[in-house]
C-alpha cells in the first residue's frame, strides 16, 4: 500500500527548500506526495517563527489536525522547521496528538524517525540538534554513499534553488533566525557547483543561490578547503554552461562588495534584481535594531549598486513600529522610501519574538498606530511600483515562462516582474520569449508575445 504525506511549507524560501528536501527523502522510502491533508496518512508542516502571525498560523492548524486525528486513529502528524526548533518538547505539552518535532538542521532524521514511530519501538520522534557543521542535503549524501538518483525534476520545475549557507551571526535584536537556524555555516563551493551542475544536466534553467546572509559566504565558519568569497562563488555559479538565468538571497547593506556589483555587469545571466532589505529609514531605529549599516550607507550602496547595473530593479523588506519607533522615525523610513523608490517591497508591524532583546524594550508602539504606519507606507509603495510599472509600457523584453494554463502564460521578467500574456502557440515553464508590455499594473505587467 502506497504512504501518502502531505507537506504544508509557512515563511521562506529557506523553507520551501527544505521542504523540497523532506519530499525527496521520503519520496526514496515509498510515499507520495498528495495536495489535500484529508487524503494523507502523514501530515508535514514545515513552519516559521519569523513573526508572532506566522506562528499563530502553525498552531491553528495543529488545532484542525486534532479534529481529523481523532476520526483517523492512524494518522501521523510532524511539525519541522522554526516552530519546532523554537519550541521543541513544548509542542508535544500543548499538541498531544503530534508524533513528531524535527528542527531546521535534522530534516534528513526523519524517515528514520517514522520507522521507529512505525514500529511500535518510540511513541513520540523528537530531533533539535543545532549541529555545527553544513548539514549536507540528503539527496547528495545518498547519491555519494549509494549512487542513486534523485528524482527527475518534473516539467514545470525550470527553476530549483540550492542552499549555500545555513544560519546567520547578525544578531539582529528583533529576529529570531540565529536561535533558530543557528551559528552562519558556508557549505563547501564544490558542493554546490556540483549540485548545480546536477541541476543544470536534469534541464533546470534558474538558479537561486539561499542563504540568510549570502554576502558574507565564506567569511564565517566556513567548511570548504578554500576561501572564497560570495561573488567568488556567484561567478563560478554563473560560468556553468546551462546556468541561463541566476539569482540569490537575501543580503545584508554593510557586506555588499564592489566585487559582487560589478557581476551585474559582467555576467548577462545574473538577473538584474537586488533585494536589499532596509527595515528602517531612521537611524535611530537601525542601532536599536543593531543592523549594522546607517541610511546613509544603505543609499550608498544604492547608487553604487545603480551605477553599476542602471536597469537594476531593487526591493527590499521594512519593519514598522518597532519599539521606540516615533513619527519622526517613521517619516524617515516613508523618506526612504521616497528617495529609492522600490520597485517593490515586503513590509511587516513589528512583532515581539521569542528569546529576542527586542522583546524586552519596554517602549512598545500601539497596536493601531503599528497598522495606520503599515498601511501608509504600503499604500504609497503600491503607487511607487505602479509608476515604475509604467516606464515598462511599449517596452520589448524577454521573460521566461513560469507556468501555462490553456493560452494564458504567465512569465517573469530577470527584474523579477510577473508579466501575463496570451499564446496559441504552447510554451512550457522555462521558454524565454520576448513579449512587448502593453498593460501595467501595481502587481504585475500584460504584454503581446512578440517571438519565442
Ligand atoms: N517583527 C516583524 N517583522 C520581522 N521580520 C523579522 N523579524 C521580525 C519581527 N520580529 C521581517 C524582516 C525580515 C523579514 C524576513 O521578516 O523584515 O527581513
Ligand atoms: Fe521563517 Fe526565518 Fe525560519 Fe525562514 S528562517 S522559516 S523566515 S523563521
Amino acid at each position: 500500500m502506497p504512504k501518502h504525506v502531505f507537506i504544508k511549507t509557512f515563511g521562506c524560501q529557506m523553507n520551501e527548500r527544505d521542504s523540497e528536501i523532506i519530499e525527496q527523502l521520503l519520496a526514496q522510502t515509498g510515499y507520495i506526495t498528495v495536495s489535500n491533508q484529508e487524503d494523507a496518512d502523514l501530515v508535514i508542516l514545515n513552519t516559521c517563527s519569523i513573526r508572532a502571525k506566522a506562528e499563530q498560523k502553525v498552531f491553528s492548524l495543529l488545532g484542525l489536525l486534532r479534529k481529523q486525528k481523532e476520526k483517523q486513529p492512524g494518522l501521523h502528524i510532524a511539525v519541522a522547521g522554526c516552530v519546532a526548533q523554537q519550541e521543541g518538547q513544548q509542542i508535544f505539552k500543548r499538541m498531544p496528538h503530534v508524533d513528531i518535532v524535527v528542527g531546521t538542521q535534522q530534516i534528513y532524521q526523519l524517515p528514520d524517525m517514522l520507522f521507529r514511530l512505525k514500529s511500535g519501538e518510540t511513541k513520540r520522534e523528537i530531533s533539535c540538534d543545532l549541529e555545527k557543521t553544513f548539514t549536507i542535503p540528503p539527496f547528495q549524501k545518498l547519491l555519494a554513499n549509494h549512487n542513486t538518483t534523485p528524482p527527475s525534476p518534473a516539467l514545470s520545475d525550470y527553476r530549483k534553488f540550492v542552499t549555500i549557507m545555513q544560519g546567520c551571526n547578525n544578531f539582529c535584536s528583533y529576529c529570531v533566525v540565529p536561535a533558530t537556524r543557528g551559528r552562519e555555516i558556508s557549505r563547501p563551493v564544490d558542493d554546490i557547483l556540483e549540485e548545480v551542475i546536477m541541476l543544470v544536466d536534469k534541464g533546470i534553467k534558474e538558479i537561486t543561490l539561499l542563504g540568510q546572509n549570502v554576502n558574507s559566504y565564506g567569511c564565517t565558519n566556513t567548511v570548504a578547503d578554500q576561501k572564497t568569497s560570495f561573488a567568488g562563488l556567484l561567478k563560478m555559479v554563473a560560468r556553468i554552461p546551462g546556468v541561463e538565468r541566476l539569482r540569490f538571497t537575501s543580503s545584508n547593506p554593510q557586506d555588499l562588495s564592489e566585487e559582487l556589483m560589478g557581476c551585474f555587469k559582467d555576467f548577462t545571466n545574473i538577473c538584474p534584481h537586488f533585494h536589499l532589505p532596509a527595515q528602517s529609514g531612521s537611524n535611530a531605529v537601525l542601532k536599536r535594531m543593531q543592523r549594522k549599516y546607517t541610511r546613509e550607507l544603505y543609499l550608498e550602496k544604492v547608487n553604487q549598486l545603480q551605477s553599476f547595473c542602471p536597469e537594476i530593479a531593487i526591493s527590499t523588506d521594512m519593519i514598522v513600529g518597532f519599539p521606540g519607533e516615533t513619527d519622526q522615525d517613521f517619516q524617515q523610513t516613508m523618506d526612504l522610501l521616497e528617495t529609492v523608490r522600490f520597485h517593490g517591497s515586503f513590509s511587516f508591524k513589528y512583532s515581539d519574538r521569542p528569546n529576542t532583546r527586542s522583546a524586552d524594550f519596554d517602549d512598545k508602539v500601539d497596536e493601531q498606530v503599528k497598522g495606520e504606519r503599515l498601511q501608509c507606507f504600503q499604500k504609497r509603495q503600491d503607487q511607487i511600483s505602479l509608476e515604475r510599472n509604467r516606464k515598462f509600457l511599449g517596452k520589448t523584453v524577454e521573460v521566461m515562462v513560469e507556468n501555462v494554463v490553456e493560452d494564458a502564460v504567465q512569465a517573469r521578467t530577470g527584474t523579477n516582474h510577473i508579466v501575463h500574456f496570451t499564446s496559441s502557440t504552447r510554451f512550457i515553464p522555462g521558454d524565454t520569449v520576448q513579449v512587448t508590455i502593453i498593460h501595467a499594473g501595481k502587481h504585475s505587467l500584460n504584454a503581446e508575445k512578440i517571438t519565442a
